[in-house]
Order: C-alpha cells, then sequence, then structure tokens
C-alpha cells in the first residue's frame, strides 16, 4: 500500500560519536505527521544506530548491497549482513552508486534480486542529468532506468519496492525541482507502472522525491497528488531540519 515515507539518507556522513549524537537528536523530535520515518547511517555505525532506536518509530536502513551471497568481494556487504544488523530495507541505485561506482542497470536488477529474495524492503533510486532535461529527455531516461532494472520482475515484488525518483542535477545542489515538475515525473513513473503491471501495482506504489528536499520546499513538494514523501540527503544531518520535513504532510 502507499504510503509516506521520509528517508534520511546519511550517505558518507557520521563517525560513531556523530552518529551517537545525531540518533540521541533525532529520539528528542516529536513526530507530527503519519510519515514512516527512516535513516540511512553508514554501514560501520548501522548495528549501532538499530539498537539505539530499537524502541523508537525510526527505522534504520541501509544505503547499499552487494548482489552476491557471499564470497571473494573485498570491501562488500552481503543482505544477510545487513538482516543480522536488524535492516529490514535498503536504497539501491542511488546516482552517486551509479556515477562513481560504475553501478548500471544490470549490476542494479542483479542488487534488487537479491535484495527481494532476501526478504528486504528496496528503495529503488533513478533520475535523470540535467542535459537529459535540457533536452526534454528526462521522461525516456527514468522509463529506461525503471524499466531496465525491475520490469523483469512479476507483479508481487512491486510490493517490496518503495521508488526514489531523485533528478541528478537537484542532488545537493539547491536546486530543487519545482513541486510541478516532480509531479510530472511522479505521475509519468505511475503511468509506466501502469501500463505495464496494471493500476493495482500503480496506485499501490509509493514513489518518493529526492533533491535539496528543505524544510521550506517539503510541504510543497508532499501535496502533490503523486508524491508520497522524500529521500533526504543534506537536510536529514540535522535532526530539527529532519523534522521538519517529516511533519510537513
Ligand atoms: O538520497 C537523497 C539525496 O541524494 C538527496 O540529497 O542533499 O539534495 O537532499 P540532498
Amino acid at each position: 500500500m502507499r504510503k509516506n515515507i521520509v528517508a534520511g539518507n546519511w550517505k558518507m556522513n557520521n563517525d560513531l560519536p556523530l552518529s551517537e549524537a545525531l540518533i540521541s537528536d533525532l529520539k528528542k523530535q516529536t513526530k507530527t505527521s503519519n510519515a514512516e520515518v527512516m535513516i540511512a547511517p553508514t554501514f560501520t555505525n548501522l548495528w549501532h544506530a538499530f539498537e539505539a532506536t530499537r524502541h523508537d518509530d525510526i527505522e534504520v536502513i541501509a544505503q547499499n548491497m552487494h548482489f552476491a551471497e557471499n564470497g571473494a568481494y573485498t570491501g562488500e556487504v552481503s543482505a544477510e549482513m545487513l538482516k543480522s544488523v536488524g535492516i529490514k530495507t535498503v536504497i539501491l541505485g542511488h546516482s552517486e552508486r551509479r556515477a562513481y561506482f560504475n553501478e548500471d542497470d544490470a549490476i542494479l536488477a542483479k542488487k534488487v534480486d537479491q535484495a527481494l529474495t532476501k526478504g528486504l524492503r528496496v528503495i529503488f533510486c533513478f533520475g535523470e542529468e540535467l542535459t537529459d532535461r535540457k533536452a526534454a529527455n528526462h521522461e525516456a531516461v527514468v522509463e529506461s532506468q525503471i524499466k531496465n532494472a525491475l520490469f523483469h520482475l512479476d507483479a508481487s515484488a512491486f510490493k517490496n519496492i518503495v521508488l526514489a525518483y531523485e533528478p541528478v542535477w537537484a542532488i545537493g545542489t539547491g536546486e530543487t525541482a519545482s513541486p510541478e515538475q516532480a509531479q510530472d515525473m511522479h505521475k509519468f513513473i505511475r503511468k509506466t507502472l501502469n501500463d505495464k503491471y496494471g493500476n493495482q501495482v500503480a496506485d499501490d506504489m509509493t514513489i518518493l522525491y529526492g533533491g535539496s528536499v528543505k524544510p521550506a520546499n517539503a510541504k510543497e513538494i508532499f501535496s502533490k497528488p503523486d508524491v508520497d514523501g522524500g529521500l533526504i540527503g543534506g537536510a536529514a544531518l540535522k535532526a530539527e531540519d529532519f523534522y521538519a520535513i517529516v511533519n510537513a504532510f
């Protein structure tokens, strides 16, 4: 079922002391919306974060995982390892993984398959570059990213997937997509799902927006009919800002 979700992607920020301090501040915040709250610390902080929020309305999620069961993949982390520290949801396909670590659609399809096979919920990220949007190619790019990584799946798999549209040109830039741009793309994404899988999958899909969401713009973005919440980067690193966004519904 569609849900309101606000997930904080901490990216490569916060050592253990800073993670402890931020979690302590997050626990002091009051949630006044019905949004599900998630935080994604780095791998080294996951167990502590899970333990520290075990009795709070905060789900700790992972920023990534490998597609293999286990083996000779130095530096990587498997789905089972994430599950062993309490993780039930994993972000896959973030534009920074695509750009800096060469994660293409084929690799991401394998990661999605492994995550779903292991019973994890997937927050699948995608989004166009500025050149794509300027060329009015943004819908074709997003459609390709979704189809190439997800459209081999059965309809039933989509109950364990959340989609996150993150226009690359809006990530970390302060250049937020307008609420209308976000709505237009989310509506297109829902139509793309409907054309392939029917209206049940499309209607039930939670679609998050990510890219310079801040306390000042969250309410208008989240008010759009096909926007179900946000994947938050910079603003997730300050507890008050993050909960201002959580409460923006
Ligand atoms: O995954 C969310 C992130 O890419 C958005 O970052 O800093 O633009 O909110 P930011």
